[in-house]
């Protein structure tokens, strides 16, 4: 049974799965929805293993129900820096991998920031431009790092950052070290995100957490202070905010 819960004045939809496999299920949906709802989609896209399942749900949306992608353009949150989009460990690689090579998408219509460019901040400038071109990100689907950061938005980060250069917090490098052969300090340094400011732009946004170790950093963001200390709590200030958990995510909130 899927339980739906609303806190924070109506703003905020937290949805309860009973899983992870559907809470991925219940994100793709949603993705899929405002797709064929919207005559140009501009999506703003998250990597990480939270999303494998959610790209692989809409993947099979789009080989068994006939989900286009064409009409849609797309901008990712983030990408390590210096790493060259070619490299099999970059977030190009993975959104190839995962969604773009499956789906009926145009390279050229999607987009992330390039980790090798060798003006990062006017690459960054040039990616808000791209975005404001599009005319603005309609729905964003977000992760939560153990950091409380959304894209690499690590603590503390404005809540009126935009897209720039950052430094990845040392958590954040253990987190995601196994395309690094299992090595955090092989984990580039730095990457280039979104800003929180960037991120809510979005007219929609869709966080995703799912498992046990996401249950404290999900309370924090959730039912703790609104503080740039952790980048997720910004989320309760945007007017158009769903929250989907697994039980496990959702254990040390009050509401579950
Ligand atoms: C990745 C990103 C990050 C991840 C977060 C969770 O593009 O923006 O914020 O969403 O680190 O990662 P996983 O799902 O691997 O726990």
């Amino acid at each position: 049974m899927m339980r739906h819960v609303t806190i924070e004045q109506g703003r905020m939809e937290i949805i309860l799965a009973p899983d992870a496999a559907s809470a991925c299920c219940e994100a793709a949906a949603r993705i899929a929805a405002h797709v064929r709802a919207t005559p140009e989609p501009v999506l703003g896209l998250a990597t990480g293993r939270t999303m494998e399942a959610i790209y692989r749900a809409l993947v099979g949306l789009h080989r068994d129900e006939g989900l286009s992608f064409a009409r849609c353009r797309t901008f990712n949150l983030d990408e390590y820096h210096p790493i060259a989009p070619d490299d099999p460990r970059s977030y190009h690689a993975y959104m190839r991998a995962a969604l773009f090579r499956h789906v009926d998408i145009a390279p050229e219509r999607t987009r992330l920031p390039d980790g090798a460019a060798a003006d990062p901040a006017g690459e960054c400038r040039a990616y808000e431009e791209a975005i404001r071109a599009a005319g603005g990100i309609g729905l964003q689907l977000l992760g939560i790092g153990l950091t409380g950061h959304i894209g690499f938005n690590e603590p503390p980060s404005d809540f009126a950052s935009r897209t720039r250069l950052v430094e990845l917090d040392e958590t954040t490098r253990r987190q995601n070290a196994d395309l690094f052969d299992n090595r955090w300090q092989n984990v580039p340094r730095q990457a280039l995100t979104m800003g929180v400011g960037t991120i809510m732009e979005a007219r929609r946004l869709l966080l995703v957490a799912t498992g046990a170790a996401k249950a404290r950093i999900v309370r924090d963001a959730l039912e703790g202070p609104v503080t740039p200390m952790v980048s997720a709590s910004a989320l309760r200030l945007h007017p158009a905010c769903t929250v989907v958990l697994d039980p496990e995510a959702a254990e040390l909130l009050d509401l579950a």
